[in-house]
């Protein structure tokens, strides 16, 4: 576990460090005596600036205490698309955010990009830790006084879940369980917890409410219906407050242009069609393929939920602000409007200019016609409607950031 993080040391093991501002410093070309003598003066006033820039020696962390009138929730897997959208609207409406994320598919860039937002102590901290790793999670819990949780933290891509099974109940269905043990022995009491339409798998009839069967047909939505079911038995003797969001398909970025979505380019090929969107727009890849266009829908392709970004974190803030101990709220989160691939690719045209190449191939077995939510629940509930989806300009805004970012945030991957 390794602590990044401008205002404090997380603990014995772990070290406090500034992002950025160190030049590196070639070490064949420093022969003379002069030379050594200057490196070593400055490296001694860079500690003491580094010191004196840390206020663990003497002030209190002020995440590790409650504050009247502060909200500190904990982010997992705030370095993530989703995840770091959150965290920064949270900072916005003045929470207190502690991110975890180990980076396996996060990006720094959007934790440096954060901090250089809200560089004020007590706002942000980032602790990089593995969720599989129940002792640094506890410690965690222990040396944090967290009001809620948002889980984002996960492994998210329906095809790679086919092909490599055991990493998605262990990092969904597994991970889950351990945030969920956490909570209940350091008495965190409110749970936003993320899931998904893949969780109803191929339902016979649209829209789809929260009662509609839950049947997921793979195992990226089995584990995240494993962990809600843990979530919910778990809950039914306890006076935790929580709120389960499926989600369904999330595009578009930071309306300002300050995140955007920047997978691991080895996830490519398990993509998501926004995703794919963009890398034909580039020209990573040669086009775009619509599989099937035989369906008994409009135009003849899939169709499918797109919500912004945007929207879906004011879900969960709205979420946080109505959850309620001994309570849980299950809500659908997206748009209740269907659109079908072909819109789809006609916008990605139009939002990124490009004439892209597009493909139409036969069905690809396991693809279902239509799904789209109903999301009267969250309306009437949570008084949540979609306000800023909208295809042509999700996309247009997620491309501008594209474009700006050809290598996602450029940032080490890793420390
Ligand atoms: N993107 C979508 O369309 C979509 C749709 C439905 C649900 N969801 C859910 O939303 C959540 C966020 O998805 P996203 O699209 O932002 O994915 P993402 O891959 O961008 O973010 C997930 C983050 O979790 C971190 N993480 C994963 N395993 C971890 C571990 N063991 N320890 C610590 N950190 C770990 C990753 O490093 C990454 O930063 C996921 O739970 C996903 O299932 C996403
Ligand atoms: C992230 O966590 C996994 C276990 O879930 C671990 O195997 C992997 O090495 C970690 N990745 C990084 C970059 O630390
Ligand atoms: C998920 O779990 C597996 C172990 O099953 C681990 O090897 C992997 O690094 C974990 N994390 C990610 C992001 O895949
Ligand atoms: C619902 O939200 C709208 C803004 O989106 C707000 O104007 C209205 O007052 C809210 N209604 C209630 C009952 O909170």
């Amino acid at each position: 576990m390794l602590s990044l993080n401008r205002t404090r040391t997380q603990s014995r093991s772990t070290r406090s460090m500034s992002l950025g501002g160190m030049d590196y410093v070639d070490p064949k070309k420093k022969s003379n005596v002069v030379g050594k003598v200057f490196m070593a003066a400055a490296l001694t006033a860079l500690c003491i600036i580094m010191l004196k820039r840390s206020p663990t020696f003497n002030t209190p962390s002020p995440f590790a205490h409650y504050e009247p009138g502060v909200t500190h929730v904990l982010v997992t897997g705030g370095a993530g698309y989703i995840g770091s959208h959150a965290a920064f609207r949270l900072l916005k409406d003045s929470y207190r955010v502690t991110i975890v994320d180990n980076l396996s598919r996060g990006n720094l860039g959007a934790i440096k990009v954060l901090q250089e937002l809200f560089p004020e102590p007590g706002r942000l901290q980032f602790i990089y830790t593995d969720l599989g790793d129940a002792k640094a999670v506890h410690r965690i819990f222990s040396e944090n006084a967290f009001d809620a949780v948002m889980h984002f933290a996960a492994v998210a891509y329906v095809g790679e879940s086919t092909m490599d099974p055991l990493k998605y109940y262990h990092n969904i269905t597994s991970n889950t369980l351990g945030v969920l043990e956490a909570m209940h022995t350091h008495g965190v009491k409110t749970l936003i917890y993320s899931s998904t339409c893949a969780t109803y798998g191929e339902p016979e009839k649209m829209p789809i409410t929260e009662q509609t069967p839950q049947k997921p047909i793979n195992p990226y939505g089995k584990a995240k219906k494993m962990a809600e079911d843990i979530i919910l038995d778990f809950h039914k003797n306890s006076d935790m407050a929580v709120m389960i969001l499926r989600y369904f398909n999330v595009i578009g970025s930071d309306p300002e242009g300050r995140l955007g979505e920047a997978p691991r380019p080895e996830l490519r090929e398990h993509g998501r069609i926004s995703g794919a969107c963009f890398d034909a727009a580039r020209g990573i890849i040669p086009g775009l393929k619509v599989r099937g266009t035989d369906y008994k829908t409009e135009d003849g392709t899939c169709i499918r939920d797109y919500i912004d970004v945007t929207d879906l974190v004011d879900a969960h803030v709205k979420a946080l602000e109505k959850a309620k101990p001994g309570k849980v709220g299950i809500y659908n989160v997206g748009t209740g409007r269907g659109r079908s691939v072909k819109e789809f690719v006609e916008a990605c045209k139009k939002a990124t200019g490009v004439p892209l190449k597009v493909d139409y191939l036969p069905r690809r077995p396991g693809d279902y016609a239509e799904v789209y939510s109903d999301p009267t629940k969250i309306r009437t509930e949570l008084n949540w409607t979609a306000k800023y989806t909208n295809l042509h300009e999700s996309l247009r805004v997620a491309w501008r950031w594209q474009k700006a970012h050809i290598n996602g945030y450029s940032t080490p991957q890793s420390i």
